[in-house]
Formats: structure tokens, C-alpha cells, sequence
């Protein structure tokens, strides 16, 4: 079948690596640019670059306002209600920190925090951090064999201990969505706070977090088209309200003399320092790209892609999917063959896939596996990527197995 992407000539890069004789499926890591972005990262440097929120002069309002207009964007995209509830972090990576740290002073010792199995070491590693210091129970959800969390489970083990679920909204290593209403309600029911990384599920549409119901939601720009060194932290006002301040600098202090400081709240008061000023404009600029296209055009070329890897995947004898993936990725191994060797005859013929635990070693080892193979898709690829893959796939197999 010939899936060609209408999309593809809008991202250089594509052509670039093709040239380089590389065929790129390694989105989940990051994905590559649209010439939108680049025209805005160029136009932003070459007019007149200036910090935001600080100057009178024009290059400073410019930027001021340009920065701003991407919250605006932003807030669109997530269907928030108000641009104040869009913080700018340099990821989701430091949003989930922030939120650790900031969130600190609501829990006391004995206190639980409930994540899942499957959640990457951003959603995993501030909350252990966290329960070791505040002597906190970090409780994992279990998951079913195709990979969602087991709702049962979640019901026996969000209790009135539980003080904050944390949970990924799509998994970067088994791509399946998890039930996030069903598992918000039952936080809700015991007033849990709720935190969403939204990492790889903001990269298929966008999002109505007001009808999702989560205090929380984090996501990078990188995987979302966008530059790196700028996420989102989104949060509901009395959320944030409760957020403690955690990093201390230019611009989010109210007032200050040289024994106390006062600040501001969110969202200027969660970005000290100089913002990633380009970068956020740069997603401005993205997400503009992004409202153009026909979101159920991207939406159907991805899902028929996606079947298309599965169907050659589970044809070939040996391989094994972790999961029953719906959606953007796949991880697998194959019997008899270390995903390390499979991984270089695969680098060595130009196919560019990740192998290894995926930032979730924890979920790997329950697997009872020290790495897989991840094949991730974006708008851009087309079926003669994945025709190179597998021709790659069966020259390498013919070999190791
Ligand atoms: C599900 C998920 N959460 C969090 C992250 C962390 O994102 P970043 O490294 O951009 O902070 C990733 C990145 O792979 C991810 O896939």
C-alpha cells in the first residue's frame, strides 16, 4: 500500500537525511522541523533579538509580545481558559521537577503518590526523589497485557492516602493511550492532585484539558515539531496557586530587599531568569503550522501507518511487540537476537530507530527485557520509509537469526 505524506516537503530536514541516506523513525525521541519554524527562529534573530518582559525599547516590546502571543497559542491548543495557567519550562522533563519540588510542601510523611508501570523516567524519577524525601509511598499501577493501566487495580490503590497521580497519557514505550477519565475520576473522588505527561499524546492534536479535568499537565515542544529548551507547564489556577516558588531570579520576584523577596504568581513567577525566548517564539510559530494542516488528514495518514508497521512487524517470524501499540510507535524484540546487534545492523544500513530501555528501565525489566527496538512515526513519514525499514529489518534478520 502507498501512503505518501502530503506533508513531508514542509520539513527540510526530511530531504536533508534522505540525502544522508538516512530514514528517519525516531520521533518519539524528537522529531524534525517545518520550514515555518525555521523562517520564525530566522526572522526572530536576523530583526532584532531582545529579552522579554524587562525592556521599554521596540526590540523589547517585539519580543515581549511575540513570546506572549505563543502562550496564547498554547493556551488555545490545550483549551485552557485563560493564558495564566501556561508556564514556560525548558521541558517536560523540568515541569515534572518544578511540580515536585513546588507541590513538596502539601505532603506529609506516610503520604502516597500513585504512577504507573509504564511511565518514563521524567514521570518516575522527581516523585521517587520526592517520597525519599518526605518518607512517601511511591505505589505503581499494574498493566494489563496490551499495556493500558488495569482500572481495577487503580480503583483498589487510589485511596485517601493518595495525595498525587501521576500518569503518562500516551506510553513512549508501548504507544497505547491510557484511560485518563476513568483514572481522573478516580482521583477526583479522593481529591487527588493529577498530573498528565502529556509528552507524546500532545503531539496528536490538540487537547481539551478542560474537559480532561487534570490540575497538571506537562509536555516538550521538541516532540511536537517544535524547538527544543521550552516545554509547558499547564496548570488549573488553584493548582498553581499551591505551587510553591523553586527557582529564584530575574523577573519573578514582586519585591525584593537584600533579607526577603516576595513573588509573583504563575506564570511569571515559575520563569526565572531569561526564558528560552527563540524557542518559545519558535512554537508560536509551530503551533501555527500545525492549526494549517487538517488534523483528521494527519490523524488517518498516521493511523494507516501505524497499521502498516504493525501487520509488517507481526509477519515476521520471531518478532515479538511489547504491548498491543494503537498508535505512533512500536517497540519489539525478536527471539533469539540482542536488540544491541539489531539496532547496529539496522544504524549501519541507515535506518534511524532507538534501541535500548527508553528512559523506562523500570518497565523494561518487568518485561523481564534489558532492551527493545522502537520504530516512531510522524506526519512526515511515508510508506517508502517504512518499505526501507523493513528491508533493512529482513537484511539484518537474515543475519543474526
Ligand atoms: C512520555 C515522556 N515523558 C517525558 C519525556 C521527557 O521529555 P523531555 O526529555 O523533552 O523533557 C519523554 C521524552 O522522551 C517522554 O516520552
Amino acid at each position: 500500500m502507498l501512503l505518501p505524506s502530503p506533508w513531508r516537503a514542509d520539513f527540510p530536514a526530511i530531504a536533508a537525511l534522505q540525502r544522508q541516506d538516512q530514514t528517519y523513525l525516531d520521533n518519539a525521541a524528537t522529531t524534525q522541523k517545518p520550514q515555518a519554524l525555521l523562517d520564525a527562529l530566522t526572522h526572530y534573530y536576523a530583526s532584532g533579538a531582545a529579552n522579554v518582559h524587562r525592556a521599554q525599547h521596540l526590540p523589547g516590546a517585539h519580543a515581549t509580545q511575540a513570546f506572549e502571543n505563543t502562550r496564547h497559542k498554547v493556551a488555545q491548543w490545550l483549551n485552557a481558559t485563560h493564558c495564566g495557567q501556561i508556564v514556560f519550562t525548558h521541558g517536560a522533563t523540568s515541569a515534572l521537577n518544578l511540580l515536585a519540588y513546588g507541590l513538596e510542601h502539601l505532603f506529609n510523611p506516610g503520604d502516597e503518590i500513585v504512577i504507573s508501570a509504564s511511565e518514563h523516567h521524567a514521570n518516575l524519577l522527581p516523585w521517587q526523589q520526592l517520597a525519599q524525601r518526605k518518607h512517601l509511598s511511591l505505589i505503581v499501577l499494574p498493566l494489563d497485557a496490551s499495556g493500558v493501566i488495569d482500572l481495577n487495580a487503580a480503583a483498589r490503590l487510589i485511596t485517601p492516602r493518595t495525595r498525587l497521580l501521576a500518569v503518562s497519557q500516551l506510553s513512549n514505550v508501548l504507544g497505547v493511550w491510557q484511560p485518563l477519565p476513568a483514572l481522573l475520576a478516580l482521583a477526583k473522588a479522593h481529591n487527588v492532585l493529577t498530573v498528565i505527561d502529556g509528552a507524546q499524546g500532545i503531539v496528536h492534536g490538540r487537547q481539551d484539558i478542560e474537559a480532561l479535568g487534570c490540575d497538571f499537565y506537562v509536555f516538550s515542544s521538541h516532540k511536537l515539531y517544535g524547538p527544543d529548551g521550552v516545554g509547558v507547564l499547564f496548570g488549573r489556577h488553584a493548582a498553581l496557586a499551591n505551587l510553591k516558588h523553586w527557582q529564584f531570579g530575574g523577573e519573578m520576584v514582586q519585591d525584593a530587599d537584600y533579607q526577603h523577596a516576595t513573588f509573583r504568581s504563575a506564570p511569571l513567577g515559575f520563569e526565572a531568569g531569561t526564558p528560552p525566548i527563540a524557542s518559545v517564539i519558535g512554537l508560536g510559530a509551530t503551533l501555527n503550522y500545525l492549526s494549517s494542516l487538517d488534523q483528521s488528514a494527519v490523524n488517518a495518514h498516521e493511523a494507516a501507518l501505524h497499521a502498516l508497521l504493525v501487520e509488517g512487524l507481526q509477519q515476521r517470524p520471531g518478532v515479538r511487540l511489547l504491548g498491543s501499540p494503537q498508535l505512533a510507535l512500536v517497540s519489539f524484540v525478536v527471539d533469539g537476537v540482542h536488540n544491541a546487534d539489531l539496532a547496529h545492523l539496522l544504524t549501519e544500513q541507515g535506518i534511524a530507530v532507538r534501541a535500548g530501555h527508553h528512559c523506562a528501565m523500570p518497565l523494561l525489566k518487568s518485561l523481564g527485557l534489558a532492551g527493545a527496538i522502537r520504530v516512531s512515526l510522524a506526519l512526515y513519514n511515508d510508506s517508502d520509509d517504512l518499505a526501507r525499514f523493513f528491508d533493512a529489518l529482513d537484511r539484518a534478520l537474515e543475519l543474526l537469526q
